[in-house]
């Protein structure tokens, strides 16, 4: 559209920025290019003849009933498995009746913005934090407030002091393996999260796309067991089975499901219900976590490949965060360089990453970026971090 027309868009999508790491990943999906910079699972895991199995199931199962409407809160069947694997995996209960099947997490961030925000309500996310959820809830215009995240989780100083200092409607986290850093909160932190957050009256949402993607360490304590109140948490089959389902739920207290319910029937009826049928087939005739040994098997063989070529070709004063699953690694650069910079010098070497600059909401660290390590065989990985400590020391000298 031509800035003639620009007067016809409204102000709520003129406040949203362009994606700027859809601009990186256009630069950095050249075949010649080693690329750390995306953010997709690696396809050749995904489970493509089981698939196929089950949804020739599906159509002999169910003929027509299979390719009709259905309801907004999402098949029952797929949603009691959600409600089993919580239990199984994390020994906490949740009601199939608190579960909203979404189109992936990303709708959920849609389905809370509208049921929760108005244009200069106070909301507060992590920083770096998830870009997606960042653009999700600038749609509808909320003030949004900051809160460090390091190594060990939210700063709480700084949460303690923003929730004293303004009324967030809630507090965004990705507790574990965070995208972009890949850190996760210790438990410490997530009792004194939790702390403030009964505190200052106000909700928590937990967003855990990784979780199940742990390679080392010890599971942590969801916030649902301990502010279940005050916890919206959401999930996604996106890296755990497939991502082009779309397939992402919310779990939410009771007095909000009605109002995500109309938000989500305004929006889109409900999720593709030959989807939920197809996957829920799959989940019965496939043990989870065989799958997800498989992932991560790869993941972190890989994960591994990359530390030890970064502790080999990185120079002195570049520093890694802690992370024990998930799919990326946060690099700090030495003081003082730009990764705008580095990222130039990169593409000339034909490796690509994403600068941390996207992430941040307000003043970004410069000297920081995200390398995934799922995508590129270990081999690959190496010659491709090896390139990248050149390009670093050369600003370095
Ligand atoms: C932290 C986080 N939340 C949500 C999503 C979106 O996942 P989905 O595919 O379920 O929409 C992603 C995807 O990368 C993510 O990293």
């Amino acid at each position: 559209m031509s800035d003639k027309n620009r007067h016809l868009l409204s102000t709520r999508i003129k406040s949203v920025p362009k994606s700027f790491i859809r601009e990186i990943l256009k630069v950095s999906n050249h075949s010649d290019i080693i690329s750390f910079a995306g953010g997709l699972p690696n396809a050749n895991l995904f489970p493509v003849d089981e698939i196929a199995q089950a949804s020739a199931k599906v159509l002999e199962e169910n003929g027509p009933k299979a390719l009709q409407y259905s309801n907004t809160e999402g098949d029952v069947s797929l949603r009691n498995w959600i409600a089993q694997r919580y239990k199984d995996k994390q020994g906490i209960d949740v009601s199939p009746d608190s579960i909203l099947i979404t189109n992936g997490s990303q709708q959920a961030f849609d389905l809370i913005a509208k049921a929760l925000i108005d244009e200069g309500d106070e909301i507060v996310i992590e920083n770096p934090g998830y870009l997606g959820a960042i653009q999700s809830f600038s749609l509808y215009q909320p003030k949004m407030l900051t809160v460090e995240v390091d190594d060990n989780g939210m700063n709480i100083e700084q949460l303690e002091n923003v929730l004293d200092n303004s009324k967030p409607k809630f507090v965004y986290t990705v507790p574990n393996f965070q995208n972009p850093t890949g850190i996760s909160y210790s438990q410490q932190n997530r009792e004194a999260v939790a702390a403030q957050i009964e505190k200052h009256d106000c909700l928590l949402i937990q967003d855990d796309p990784y979780g199940e993607l742990r390679f080392s360490g010890e599971e942590k304590e969801s916030f649902y067991s301990l502010i279940p109140e005050r916890t919206i948490m959401l999930g996604t089959f996106s890296k755990v089975v497939v991502p082009s389902f779309r397939i992402g739920w919310i779990v939410a207290p009771e007095w909000l499901m009605d109002s995500l319910i109309i938000a989500k029937q305004a929006s889109d009826l409900h999720t593709n219900y030959f989807s939920q049928l197809v996957m829920h087939q799959y989940l019965q005739d496939n043990p989870v976590d065989q799958h997800l040994e498989k992932i991560i098997g790869l993941y972190s063989k890989q994960r591994e490949a990359m530390i030890s070529a970064i502790e080999e070709y990185f120079p002195e004063g570049v520093t890694v965060a802690t992370s024990d699953g998930g799919m990326f690694l946060w690099v700090t650069l030495p003081e003082g360089m730009s990764s705008m910079d580095l990222f130039d010098d990169a593409l000339e070497s034909k490796v690509a990453f994403v600068p941390g600059h996207p992430f941040y909401v307000g003043e970004p660290q410069e000297n920081t970026l995200r390398l995934s390590y799922v995508t590129v065989d270990s081999d690959t990985i190496r010659e491709g971090i090896k390139r990248l400590g050149k390009c670093i020391k050369n600003r370095m000298s």
